[in-house]
């Protein structure tokens, strides 16, 4: 059971300082948004690069953008430890995941609300995590989608037939009140922003979720 902090919510004047203050957290997630695959936009590459010098714990990389055949493999190279495309935009999935995982990373495959999984199940051998969302790409500070929840269980249940060693993770609205229900459809990496960076202690918020999924195995 893994907590992986989302930047999105935190001070983007003061990112380093930010890090530090979620140091007991397993990943530093951060939202990669083009202003073309979502309606955002935040940080790229050369921002990644700075972050991977002086966090304390691995870049968990979520690149909401076109065309990551072409990009996504910049940000193993760069030495993001995860590095996930969403396969709504990815136009050889395959070839993609053998690359990050090639330079290093674990390679992850995220699906937005209204993508299924099953027409993506048999890419799982290439996969080291899928990334269910539970809220529509883009922003932070959304509502959990509890809709989303049947496919979470979808995906652990392939994961279980499949074998070896996949993380399923969800992202979006995952808090205190809504991720012992994540846990319990079977994911085991949670991503939350708000929640983590909108607290006073963040480091707290951080062991307060993870306290609530402890215990819970797949
Ligand atoms: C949304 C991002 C999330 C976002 C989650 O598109 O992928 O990582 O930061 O924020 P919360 O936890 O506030 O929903
Ligand atoms: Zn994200």
């Amino acid at each position: 059971m893994q907590i992986s902090p989302s930047l999105l919510s935190a001070d983007f004047a003061n990112l380093e300082a930010e890090l530090k203050r979620i140091a007991n957290a397993d990943w530093a997630h951060v939202d990669v948004m083009d202003a073309h695959f979502v309606p955002n936009l935040t940080l790229g590459l050369p921002v990644v690069e700075a972050l991977l010098r002086v966090s304390p714990v691995p870049i968990d990389a979520h690149l909401m953008i076109d065309d990551p055949d072409r990009w996504a493999p910049g940000y193993a190279e760069a030495g993001c430890q995860s590095v996930t495309f969403h396969i709504e935009a990815a136009r050889d999935p395959r070839t993609l995941a053998r690359t990050l995982r090639a330079a290093g990373a674990r390679a992850a495959m995220a699906l937005k609300p209204g993508t299924a999984f099953a027409p993506y199940e048999d890419l799982l051998p290439e996969l080291d995590m899928v990334l269910v969302m539970t809220v529509e790409p883009g922003f932070g500070g959304q509502s959990f989608m509890t809709d989303q929840l049947p496919k979470v269980r979808e995906v652990r249940d392939a994961v279980k037939r499949h074998g070896g060693e996949i993380w399923v993770q969800v992202d979006g609205g995952v808090s205190g009140p809504t991720i012992e229900q994540c846990a319990e459809a079977g994911a085991d990496v949670f991503v939350a922003g708000s929640a983590v960076y909108g607290a006073e202690d963040a480091a707290a918020a951080v062991e307060e979720l993870r306290a609530l999924v402890r215990g819970h195995h797949h």
